[in-house]
């Protein structure tokens, strides 16, 4: 005869652990709790409050500027139209945001959405001092703390969506697709753009390497060592480009496609509703 045997709540935490522990050592690291069930988005969220000053700074040097390449090919496939209007999910300190209010023009509306309210802060200092000449060429941006895997926003709301560097933080990614899907009006896009969890070995090599011995010395010598060691786990977590398409059809979206871009380190999903 078979049982079914409920465990009960320190049972569950155990087997939490046992999880966590028997993970790789590459599974293990960065801050505390960032990749426990059920912690994970309390963890990152202070991890991103934590990082802000330093954020813009670190993103420069750590990618030579090339982020800014990358942001701007997103913004493209997008498909952001002057007078759109547009959302940036996991906005961050904004680079997304502003180059997507650039394209929407004043005609336009920008919305940036982060859980961090420092990063958001940082945001809202980097668009006051914007000079005057480029601030009257584009609308207000509206920032706004919030959740992407529970939105407040309205469904059909938006012509276009971006993501960058902000899926692979998420807890629940179905769910965070499932909302960017709902908030998008039919026929519009999102782009998301993240690192690449390449198949390739050699890319994977390539990257694990950079990040070991170039990224987290570098954020060390700020003091961010832990918070930075967390990407190499993040991206080894972070569905492939085949997963991600899978991902965002099961969501809803009629048509997915991933490019890899970056020597193949960075990816963009651009997925139509
Ligand atoms: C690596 S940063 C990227 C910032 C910016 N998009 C960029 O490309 O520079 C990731 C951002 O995602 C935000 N984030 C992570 N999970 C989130 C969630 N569930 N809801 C809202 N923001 C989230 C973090 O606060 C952080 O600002």
């Amino acid at each position: 005869m078979s049982a079914t045997v409920t465990p009960r709540v320190s049972d569950v935490d155990t087997m939490r652990e046992e999880r966590i522990i028997s993970g790789t050592h590459a599974e293990m690291r960065g801050p505390a709790g960032a990749f426990v069930e059920g912690q994970e988005s309390e963890a990152r969220q202070q991890l991103f409050g934590k990082i802000a000053p330093v954020y813009d700074q670190l993103n420069n040097m750590l990618s030579l500027g090339q982020h800014r390449v990358w942001k701007r090919m997103a913004i493209k496939w997008s498909g952001a139209q002057p007078g759109d209007v547009v959302v940036d999910l996991c906005c961050g300190s904004g680079d997304l945001a502003f180059i997507l209010a650039e394209t929407v023009g004043p005609s336009g509306e920008v919305t940036g959405l982060d859980f961090a309210r420092e990063m958001l802060q940082d945001a809202e200092q980097r668009q006051k001092s914007l000079p005057f000449s480029l601030r009257r060429r584009q609308p207000q941006i509206r920032w706004i703390q919030g959740d992407a895997q529970q939105l407040p926003f309205s469904d059909n709301s938006f012509d276009a969506a971006t993501m960058g560097y902000g899926l692979r933080n998420v807890a629940n990614i179905p769910r965070a697709l499932g909302e960017l899907h709902r908030v998008l009006r039919p026929g519009a896009k999102v782009a998301v753009l993240d690192f690449n969890n390449s198949t390739s070995p050699a890319v994977d090599a390539i990257q694990g390497w950079a990040l070991e011995n170039v990224v987290v010395p570098m954020a060390r010598s700020y003091g961010l060592g832990e918070e930075y060691e967390y990407l190499r786990p993040s991206i080894k977590r972070f569905p492939n480009g085949r997963e991600q398409v899978r991902l965002a059809k099961e969501a809803g979206f009629f048509k997915a496609v991933h490019y890899e871009i970056g020597f193949n380190l960075m990816g963009v999903l651009v997925a139509t509703k």
